[in-house]
């Protein structure tokens, strides 16, 4: 039973550290322990570190490589593995807190996106009907041709009738962000055609009279980029390089992605997606969170760094993709929506074409000529397609072209999901095929993909309530790596994980793609090495944004994240003074939960108060114009008898204002499980059940 004993050792002492919740420099159980700057007794710690460190690698090698990552839903998943959660960081891992971040510098808690208060919000959207028809388009594109529609072709025209079509290339005017030109000759064709141009526009006539106009863009392999590419491509390093591909989706907050889209969410758990629970804005709209992704500056900073003049175009600004092309990546990057894109919306985007592909001239062109449906901002068809589904098939076709090659790829869409809290739902079915296609395929063998928004709905009725307010700060952030990039990289994958539930930030997704640049950073020597650095920092240094394949300091908090207040949906704690007659209803339904736990254990006694030693209110930094938090939650600790166990839980308590109700009716519930604070020895040795374990004393 040699074995058995050594696991029960570490077991308690990882739990143990996980439950000191006091010490600010005790963290628990990352990949890789953080070593404290000052610490006692270092070499003690060192060795608790490593054989936590054995013993974590050990169960992560198991659990990850068995249970690939089940999406931790909505943040209150069913815990499937209660030995994992313990091992596994404490707290963090726990899917089942009632928090979707829960640790010393924020709490962040998990709502239900179904809640009977903002039912009334959702509702099911009527399909679009485009103003110029849902019809087929009547010249379809796929990677390399054109060609005529037959099935569509009864919509346009008779039999009998001649109907000549053909295309003409356009291009971005040179030095100019919106405007295009127009090739003179308009190749003709009959049923279909090669197109060997990026962008073309295709006409059709019957009798001098134009029936039908379309767009078309393309991914040709571009002879001085591929040469650029070979010649800056270090083939010297053993790791092939990741492509990168992101996906956006404007103004979907996490809950709403689920909410409304949840077959897109059920394809990326197919793929093992990563989801990023407490991933806060950092900005209002879409510019302020999407220039920390791509630049790791605020906008604040970016002003200083390149942009100091309102007319100045972004040319010079350090976007992600400079570093990426000149590390032999071919660069893309497109963007639906035209008027409103995230440099040229009150902005004079770029002289230069700043990617290699760079879908703008396209959407110019497109959008002023056959772009309808207009509602609020944006036109939500081009022509009979929608919008969206047209920047996604271009995304396959991107995908498609550089499957063997690497690229990095922004693409960011808003015509549907911009204005409306309820248009995700029209794009799910979409969504849903793109994510299957790149499964099915294989198309991301050597991709990282991530696939985000930027923020929530910002205004509207939604916007109004309390739960609207959390989720216009919290919008969602999956990310997709290949298999055996995480078997190269274990230790990386494995701090990801843990960092689900860690308050993070666009800058830490700019540290994160860096990483992927560079994967010689990822080796373990490296990331121990970082991980030191890391945690050398006291509270205030930390680093604002920190890779996600590092362990994100538990006490990370909005203001070292760079996070402005107003935008940060960490709920700060106060004492509860221990005499507060409010208390006295937390603590009897405290008790009761414990005891009803135990109910089933008649070898436990039952547990009484012996006091209360601490209590702790999260308080939600809601502005006075915003309404009051339907809820409080408390933290306390007691010590209960017999045998002198000290217990913490949350509990959060709901107003009910609905009747004539006092207070002793509000609905009281428990957030997570009860954590034991002390160590429990023999006492509970007549139970089995390791969980029961924590609570029992023995009779
Ligand atoms: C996990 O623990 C809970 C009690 O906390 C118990 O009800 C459940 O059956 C356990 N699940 C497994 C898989 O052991
Ligand atoms: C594209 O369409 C053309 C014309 O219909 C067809 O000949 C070609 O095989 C298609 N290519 C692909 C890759 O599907
Ligand atoms: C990325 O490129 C910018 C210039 O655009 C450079 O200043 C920066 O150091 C590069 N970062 C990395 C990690 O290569
Ligand atoms: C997208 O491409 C597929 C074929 O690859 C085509 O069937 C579909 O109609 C296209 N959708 C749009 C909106 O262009
Ligand atoms: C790790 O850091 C130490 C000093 O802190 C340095 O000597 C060592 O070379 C570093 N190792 C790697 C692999 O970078
Ligand atoms: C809250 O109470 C704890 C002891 O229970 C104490 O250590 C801590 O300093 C108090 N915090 C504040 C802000 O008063
Ligand atoms: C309950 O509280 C909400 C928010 O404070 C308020 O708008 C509502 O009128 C209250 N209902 C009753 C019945 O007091
Ligand atoms: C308030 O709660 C007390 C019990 O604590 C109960 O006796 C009383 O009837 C309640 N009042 C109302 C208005 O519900
Ligand atoms: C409920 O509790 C609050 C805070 O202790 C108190 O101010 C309020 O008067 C109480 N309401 C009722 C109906 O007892």
């Amino acid at each position: 039973m040699r074995a058995d004993r050594l696991d029960d050792e570490v077991l308690l002492r990882v739990a143990k550290k996980t439950w000191e919740q006091d010490d600010p420099r005790e963290r628990d159980g990352s990949a890789f322990e953080i070593t404290s700057p000052k610490g006692g007794s270092r070499l003690r710690r060192w060795l608790i570190a490593i054989l936590i460190f054995l013993f974590v690698s050990l169960v992560a090698i198991n659990s990850f490589t068995i249970d690939q990552l089940r999406i931790a839903r909505l943040g209150h998943v069913s815990n499937q593995d209660n030995n994992t959660q313990h091992f596994m960081g404490g707290p963090k891992l726990n899917p089942a807190t009632g928090y979707l971040v829960r640790n010393k510098g924020c709490r962040i808690p998990a709502l239900d996106p179904f809640d009977p208060a903002i039912r009334r919000y959702v509702h099911k959207e009527k399909p679009i009907v485009c103003d110029f028809g849902n019809n087929l388009p009547l010249v379809e594109s796929n990677d390399s041709h054109i060609f005529v529609n037959p099935e569509a072709r009864g919509f346009y025209y008779n039999k009998d009738e001649r109907v000549k079509c053909c295309w003409r290339e356009f291009w971005r005017e040179a030095n100019n962000d919106e405007s295009v030109t127009f090739a003179k000759d308009c190749n003709y064709f009959e049923e279909w055609a090669i197109v060997t141009a990026e962008f073309i526009k295709v006409e059709c006539t019957k009798k001098n009279e134009k029936i039908y106009r379309d767009y078309h863009a393309f991914v040709p392999h571009k002879p001085q980029v591929e040469s650029r590419c070979q010649k800056k491509l270090d083939t010297r390093k053993d790791v092939s390089p990741l492509s990168v591909l992101i996906v956006g989706l404007d103004s979907i907050s996490r809950m709403n992605f689920h909410r409304m889209m949840p077959k897109t969410v059920e394809a990326l758990r197919k793929l093992e997606a990563v989801e990023m629970l407490g991933y806060n804005k950092v900005g209002d709209n879409t510019y302020p969170n999407i220039v920390p992704v791509l630049s790791g500056l605020s906008q604040e900073e970016l002003v200083g760094r390149c942009w100091d003049n309102r007319k100045k175009p972004f040319d010079e600004c350090p976007f992600l993709w400079k570093n990426f092309s000149a590390s032999g990546y071919r660069t893309i990057f497109g963007e639906d929506a035209c008027e409103m894109t995230t440099f040229n919306y009150l902005k004079p985007g770029f002289k230069k074409q700043p990617t290699d592909y760079y879908l703008r001239p396209y959407c110019i062109a497109a959008e002023h000529d056959i772009g309808n449906t207009h509602k609020l901002n944006a036109d939500i068809c081009l022509g009979t397609r929608k919008n969206f589904d047209n920047l996604l098939n271009y995304t396959r076709k991107v995908i498609n072209s550089f499957a063997e090659d690497p690229y990095f790829a922004f693409f960011w869409q808003s015509s549907l999901t911009h204005d409306f809290f309820n248009f995700p739902q029209l794009g799910d079915e979409s969504y849903r095929q793109f994510f299957e296609y790149v499964g099915r395929d294989d198309l991301l063998m050597n991709t990282a993909l991530v696939i985000m928004s930027d923020h929530g709905m910002r205004w509207g009725d939604f916007r109004q309530t309390y739960q609207g307010r959390l989720e216009g700060s919290l919008p969602f952030v999956f990310l997709v790596l290949p298999k055996w990039w995480r078997k190269r990289f274990p230790v990386a994958w494995a701090n990801l994980h843990r960092n689900t539930r860690s308050l993070t930030t666009p800058f830490d997704l700019h540290e994160t793609l860096l990483d992927i640049l560079h994967p010689e950073n990822l080796r373990e020597m490296n990331l121990k090495n970082r991980t030191n650095i890391l945690g050398s920092y006291n509270g205030e240094n930390i680093p604002r944004g920190i890779s996600w394949f590092l362990p994100v300091p538990d006490h990370r908090t909005c203001t070292t994240a760079g996070i402005p207040g107003h935008w940060c949906m960490c709920h700060d704690s106060r004492n509860v003074s221990l005499n507060d007659p409010d208390l006295q209803g937390i603590l009897d339904f405290f008790l009761q939960e414990l005891n009803r736990m135990l109910a089933d254990y008649r070898q436990c006694a039952v547990l009484k108060l012996k006091s209360l030693m601490d209590a702790k209110v999260w308080t939600g930094k809601i502005e006075a114009d915003d309404k009051k938090a339907p809820w409080t939650d408390y933290t306390i600790s007691i010590q209960t008898y017999p045998g002198d166990a000290i217990f913490e839980g949350s509990i959060r308590n709901r107003f009910d204002n609905s009747s004539n109700s006092n207070n002793s009716s509000n609905t009281k519930e428990l957030l997570g499980s009860i954590s034991r604070l002390n160590t429990y020895g023999k006492q509970s040795a007549c139970v089995d059940d390791f969980n029961m374990r924590l609570y029992c004393y023995c009779l």
